[in-house]
């Protein structure tokens, strides 16, 4: 069955059964590499993506259920082709350890900025608490978040 997703501006047509994960498509099917398997389940953000502005998990979300919605990937917040504000204060901050986990981290951080551009830490926090990083990095995830904010 074909399905016609919108995927950082551009519209594909995915020639998949109905109830892939968008994850699988995403990495599969459009080599969009950014968003990353961690657990499959739901509980750890390394898939984060965005549907119309707002961060989900993409390894729950079947190609079907997303109809017109807009997705956006983490080379989606590129700016001509350059790192945006926040993947920027990432790379200043040095968040990343193993990296695994700072897409799905951008992406969650990029949903809370975009609604509330100077968050508390506590606000980050909050928002920040579907996103494991394994690698105990969340001090430098915080300095950056809050170096975009600023
Ligand atoms: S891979 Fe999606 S939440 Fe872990
Ligand atoms: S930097 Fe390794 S999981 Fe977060």
């Amino acid at each position: 069955m074909t399905i016609a997703l919108n995927v950082n501006g551009k519209s594909h047509d995915i020639d998949a059964d109905p109830s892939t994960p968008l994850l699988y498509v995403l990495r599969n099917d459009l080599a969009l590499h950014g968003p990353k398997f961690g657990c499959g389940l739901g509980q750890c953000g390394a898939c984060t993506v965005h549907v119309d502005g707002r961060a989900m998990f993409s390894c729950l979300l079947p190609i079907a259920a997303i109809g017109s919605r807009k997705i956006t990937t983490t080379e989606g917040l590129l700016e001509n082709g350059k790192p945006n504000k926040l993947q920027q204060a990432f790379i200043d901050e040095q968040a990343a350890q193993c990296g695994y986990c700072i897409s799905g981290m951008v992406m969650r951080a990029e949903a809370l900025l975009r609604v509330n551009p100077h968050p508390t830490d506590a606000e980050i926090r909050q928002h920040m608490q579907p996103n494991l990083c394994r690698c105990g990095t969340h001090a430098a995830i915080m300095r950056a978040v809050k170096r975009a904010a600023a």
